[in-house]
């Protein structure tokens, strides 16, 4: 009955609400677009090296300027129909500095500091366990070069709407997986890393402590 009523109804309400960047697969919040777009500031400067962990269909790298530096850009994903859109979209726009590969978050197939930017947005609430999102923290500090950096976000279970719509989402769609995390639990992560929280970004609400996603750029002190 959720299935056959409640899921076409929210889909249908999400698509209404989307803006032209999310014309991917509709999952579970509207944030995403938000956070792409900050992500793409934070990373504007950056020259080399960007990877995007979970990259989907590639809609981050959209509308990112690489004629001017040397930016490299590459998308991981494990799902084949996500990274073949990828990389048509790319083809067909005749950009070659952006790649996209089929690779796990967990186990990442590049050398230690080797790149500038570990980027995993949209992503860490869909990863079945705590573990899983602990293990992907790991390899993005691994391949992160010293002088990089490394951008995620939470989706913050100390925003009591988060809390109870991920508890109880299997009402509302019993096809995904949805965790949230607070900022502390995983900062204990990053610092047994030696990272340190550089930036943190409320989106959806102005106080960070509270906003229902919080985007967190790290990197080493
Ligand atoms: C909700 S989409 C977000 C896509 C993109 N980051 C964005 O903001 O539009 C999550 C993506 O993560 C990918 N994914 C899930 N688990 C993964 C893993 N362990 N390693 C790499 N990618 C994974 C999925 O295939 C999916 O394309």
């Amino acid at each position: 009955m959720f299935n056959k009523i409640l899921r076409p109804l929210t889909d249908f309400v999400r698509h209404i609400l989307s803006k032209p960047d999310e014309r991917g697969n509709l999952t579970s919040d509207l944030f995403r677009f938000k956070i792409r777009a900050k992500v793409r500031e934070l990373i504007n400067n950056c020259n080399g090296f960007l990877l995007d962990i979970g990259c989907g269909e590639g809609l981050l790298y959209e509308n990112l300027t690489t004629e001017q530096n040397s930016r490299r850009c590459i998308g991981v994903d494990t799902e084949n129909e996500m990274l073949k859109i990828a990389q048509n979209s790319f083809e067909k726009k005749k950009q070659d500095r952006f790649r996209f590969l089929k690779a796990d978050a967990q186990h990442l197939p590049f050398l230690d500091k080797t790149i500038d930017a570990a980027i995993c947005i949209n992503t860490f609430y869909n990863f079945h366990a705590k573990s899983d999102v602990v293990d992907a923290l790991e390899e993005m500090e691994r391949v992160c070069k010293r002088d990089g950096f490394i951008i995620f976000d939470i989706r913050n279970r100390i925003n009591p709407f988060v809390f109870l719509r991920f508890k109880f989402v299997w009402i509302y769609d019993t096809h995904v997986t949805l965790n949230a995390y607070s900022l502390k639990e995983l900062t204990t992560v990053l610092t047994s890393r030696g990272l340190v929280i550089k930036e943190t970004i409320p989106i959806g609400f102005p106080i960070t402590m509270f906003a229902p996603i919080i985007l967190v750029k790290a990197g080493y002190r």
